[in-house]
């Protein structure tokens, strides 16, 4: 039997070809899912293109995680195409370029806040919206650059992404109870369209295939795509709060 067999998932965050998420849902679709995608505003137009590059056209509803209307009409959104959701991933990051770039005393509360709310709170909104649809065993997985450190450049995303990884624990306290998982991956660098539009991108994923003791590949997003897979999936049953890293190792080296 295929890895995710008879699932249905919805995957925010396909952008382009290179995005992560797309690269999750092909998988998911090979082994077996439907997928059903989000995307927002003038960005609807270009993932319903590339939804179509899929194995399998997948349909595309409109969320922006900041839109409450948008987060409270999900639900019915996507019962136009499943009665049920198996999973959801949340595949969604962006930071406005005054906090990123390494200036990081200089960003202000503005834009900070953009940060976070897009980055982080979203998680939590994504699970809300989502809920009503989400059935006994089913899985919330989410994507992570490690927040435990201060990385060059990242600045105030790097911020973000602790107050994700900390909302993931409490979701995954509070949505326990009711049989949904909430895992993350943690990824090493790939060059997607987020990861271009931070200013110096190259400073963080410079050294890394170097110092990854199985090695890294910037361009290859798969590794990341089938831990995703492996978590949205019956065999991680009993695995709640985790974040799973995807780096080829430099998490565990020293200098
Ligand atoms: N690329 C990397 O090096 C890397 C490494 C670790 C983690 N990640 C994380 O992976 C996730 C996906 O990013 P990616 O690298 O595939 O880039 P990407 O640019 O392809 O995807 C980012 C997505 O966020 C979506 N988004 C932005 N604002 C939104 C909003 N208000 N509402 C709904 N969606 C919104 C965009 O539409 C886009 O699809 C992000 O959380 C990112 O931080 C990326």
């Amino acid at each position: 039997m295929a890895l995710l067999e008879g699932k249905t998932l919805l995957v925010t965050g396909v952008l382009t070809d290179s995005s992560i998420a797309f690269h999750v849902a092909r998988l998911a679709q090979e082994q077996g899912a439907q997928v059903v995608l989000t995307s927002f505003g003038r960005q609807m137009r270009l993932t319903q293109v590339i939804a179509r590059r899929l194995p399998q056209a997948a349909p595309v509803v409109e969320l922006d995680v900041t839109s409450q209307d948008d987060l409270d009409a999900l639900a019915d959104r996507v019962r136009e195409h499943t009665d049920h959701l198996d999973g959801a991933v949340h595949s969604i990051g962006f930071a406005p370029q005054s906090v990123m770039g390494g200036n990081f005393l200089a960003g202000e509360w503005a834009d900070v806040a953009t940060a976070l709310q897009v980055s982080a709170y979203s998680l939590k909104s994504l699970a809300v919206a989502s809920q009503p649809l989400l059935t006994r065993g089913s899985a919330l997985v989410g994507l992570t650059f490690d927040a435990r450190y201060a990385w060059p450049v990242y600045d105030w995303m790097g911020v973000a992404k602790a107050a994700f990884e900390s909302t993931a624990r409490y979701l995954a306290r509070d949505l326990g109870p009711a049989g949904i998982r909430v895992n993350l991956v943690s990824a090493g660098p790939i060059r997607t369209t987020a990861a271009k539009s931070i200013p110096g991108f190259e400073s963080m994923e410079g050294g890394w295939p170097e110092r990854a003791p199985l090695g890294w590949d910037v361009t290859d997003p798969e590794p990341t795509a089938r831990a995703v897979a492996a978590l949205l999936s019956d065999w991680f049953p009993a695995t709640t709060g985790e974040i799973v890293h995807v780096d080829g190792g430099v998490h565990a080296m020293g200098l």
